[in-house]
C-alpha cells in the first residue's frame, strides 16, 4: 500500500458543530425497546435479530465533530457508516439518543428548522452523484440556491463561481449525461458547495470514480479543508483515503464505534484485533510522527544532528537521519523534546514495541488479544476524550486475524443494495468465502441519485 499522507496539524481543539451521545437507530419491529432494554442492547448483532426481527445499524454511539476538522467514518460494508450519516440530519430518524448541531438539538427540530438545517446547514455528497440529468451543469450546481429562493441572477453568478472553483470553467452548459464520472462528482460538489454550508456530508462520494480521478477528487476534498477550513463528515471503506484525509477517525463494527481517533492514534495503536487487521498494511512510517517515536534526549543528544519538528512523519526522519549519519533531534520552540535514532526508526517500521517515550501512555490494549468472535464487538464505544495515547509499535506483525465480514444478511425493508460485499480494506487479501469484486464491479446505483439529493436539499 502507497500512501500520501500530508503531514498533519496538531489535531484540533475546537469546539464542537455536530455534537452526538448514546446514539442508536434500530430498524424493526418496536426498535424502541432494543436501547431501552439493558439486555436486548447487550445482544450480539444475530442474536438481536432472531430474537426480535431488528437490526441495531448504529448502536450506542458518540462523538463530536470538532469545527474545521474532517472526521472520517470508516469500516466494512454493512457496519453502520451510512445510517449514522443520515441520522445526523434526520434523513433517518434516530431510535435512541442526542443529536446536536452547534448546541441546538437535532431531534427537536420541526420540519421548517430541519429544512434549514439540510439547505444551510449540512450539505450531502453523494456516491451516485444525485445530479438531475436534464439540466446543465450550472442549473446542477444553482439547484441548491434555488431551492433557497435565491434570484436567478444572482444564483446562476455564484453557481458559475463554483463550477469554476471546483475544475469545470467552460462546462457549464453541459449535461450531467456528458460528463466523466470524476467530472459528475465535481458537479456534485459544487452543488454541495455553493450554498455555503457549515458541514460537508460524504457518502462515499468517490467509491464509483477509478483510482486516478479518485485521487483527484481526494486532492480537491484535502484543499478545501485547507484553503477554506471547511468541516467534513467523510464516510469511506478505503483505509488509504481515510488516513489521507481525516483528522480522526472513527472505526465502526456492527454499528459501534470500535475505536475513535487520529490516524497515527488508530494505526500506532490499535483498540482492538478488528482494527489491527483493518491498519495491517499501512506503512507505518508514514502516518507515526516523530512526536511519538522519539525517546527522551540526554544533555549530549540535545546540542546536535538535524531537527525536526514533533509532527514530521517517521518517513522524513529516515530521511533526515541517513542524510546526515546521526540521530535527529524532534524541536519545538526552540526546545529538543527527544532524539531519533536508527533504533527507534528501525523499531517503528518493524512494528517492534519501543519503550514508550517519556510522557506517554500505554497503548489501549495487549498486544495478541484473542480475535473476536465473529458478530460480536470486543470494544467498547470510545468517545472523543478517550482515544488512547499512541505508542509506537503495537503491532502483531503478520497474524492478526481477518475480521469477521461485517456485511449483515438484508431484511427486505433494507433501504440501500442488500447483500453487498466488499473488499477487505486497505488491500487486504479476502478472508475466507469473502466476495472479491470483478473489475469495474460497482454497487447498484439504488442508493441515492435524484431521489437522494431531493431528500438533502
Ligand atoms: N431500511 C433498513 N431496514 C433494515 N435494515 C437496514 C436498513 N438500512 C440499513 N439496514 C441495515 O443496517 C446495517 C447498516 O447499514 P448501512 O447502510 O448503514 O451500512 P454501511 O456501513 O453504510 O454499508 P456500505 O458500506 O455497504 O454502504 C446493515 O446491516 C443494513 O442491512
Ligand atoms: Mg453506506
Amino acid at each position: 500500500m502507497t500512501l500520501t499522507v500530508p503531514t498533519r496539524k496538531p489535531p484540533t481543539t475546537a469546539e464542537p458543530v455536530f455534537s452526538v451521545s448514546g446514539l442508536w437507530k434500530v430498524f424493526g419491529p418496536k426498535p424502541e425497546r432494543v436501547p431501552a432494554d439493558p439486555e436486548l442492547s447487550a445482544l450480539a448483532p444475530a442474536e438481536l435479530r432472531s430474537r426480535t426481527g431488528c437490526t441495531a445499524a448504529v448502536r450506542d454511539v458518540s462523538f463530536d465533530v470538532r469545527k474545521g476538522e474532517v472526521f472520517v467514518v470508516m469500516g466494512l460494508s454493512g457496519s453502520g457508516k451510512s445510517t449514522l450519516v443520515r441520522c445526523l440530519t434526520r434523513l433517518i430518524e434516530p431510535t435512541a439518543g442526542t443529536i446536536a448541531i452547534d448546541g441546538e438539538d437535532v431531534r427537536a427540530m420541526d420540519r421548517a428548522r430541519l429544512r434549514e438545517l439540510r439547505r444551510h446547514r449540512a450539505a450531502m455528497v453523494f456516491q451516485h452523484f444525485g445530479l438531475l440529468p436534464h439540466r446543465t451543469v450550472l442549473d446542477n450546481v444553482a439547484y441548491g440556491l434555488e431551492i433557497q429562493g435565491v434570484g436567478r441572477s444572482e444564483r446562476r453568478e455564484r453557481a458559475a463561481e463554483f463550477v469554476a472553483k471546483v475544475g469545470l470553467a467552460g462546462m457549464e452548459k453541459r449535461r450531467p449525461g456528458q460528463l466523466s464520472g470524476g467530472q459528475r462528482q465535481r458537479v456534485g460538489l459544487a452543488r454541495a458547495l455553493v450554498v455555503d454550508p457549515e458541514v460537508l456530508l460524504f457518502d462515499e462520494p468517490f467509491s464509483a470514480l477509478d483510482p486516478l480521478i479518485r485521487r483527484d477528487m481526494q486532492d480537491e476534498v484535502a484543499r478545501l479543508h485547507r484553503e477554506e477550513g471547511r468541516t467534513m463528515v467523510f464516510i469511506t471503506h478505503d483505509l488509504s483515503e481515510a488516513l489521507k484525509l481525516g483528522d480522526r477517525i472513527a472505526l465502526m463494527r456492527d454499528g459501534r464505534v470500535v475505536q475513535l481517533g487520529t490516524p497515527e492514534e488508530i494505526v500506532g495503536a490499535p483498540a482492538d484485533d478488528y482494527v489491527r487487521e483493518f491498519v495491517r498494511d499501512v506503512p507505518r512510517e508514514q502516518v507515526l510522527t516523530c512526536r511519538t517515536a522519539m525517546r527522551p534526549a540526554c544533555a549530549e543528544d540535545a546540542a546536535h544532528g538535524p531537527a525536526l519538528r514533533p509532527e514530521a512523519t517517521v518517513a522524513e526522519a529516515i530521511e533526515a537521519v541517513a542524510r546526515a549519519g546521526a540521530p535527529a533531534r524532534v524541536m519545538d520552540q526552540g526546545r529538543c523534546l527527544g532524539v531519533i535514532d536508527h533504533d527507534r526508526l528501525l523499531g517503528v517500521v518493524a512494528g517492534v514495541t519501543p519503550e514508550a517515550p517519556a510522557g506517554t501512555a500505554p497503548a489501549a490494549t495487549a498486544v495478541g488479544d484473542a480475535p473476536a468472535p465473529a458478530g460480536t464487538s470486543t470494544a467498547p464505544a470510545m468517545t472523543a476524550g478517550d482515544a488512547p495515547t499512541p505508542a509506537a509499535g503495537t503491532r502483531t506483525a503478520g497474524n492478526a486475524p481477518a475480521p469477521a465480514p461485517a456485511a449483515e444478511s438484508a431484511p427486505a425493508t433494507r433501504e440501500t443494495a442488500p447483500g453487498e460485499h466488499r473488499p477487505a480494506p486497505g488491500g487486504h487479501r479476502p478472508a475466507p468465502g469473502e466476495h472479491r469484486p470483478a473489475p469495474g464491479e460497482r454497487r447498484p446505483a439504488s442508493e441515492a441519485p435524484a431521489g437522494g439529493t431531493r431528500e438533502a436539499v
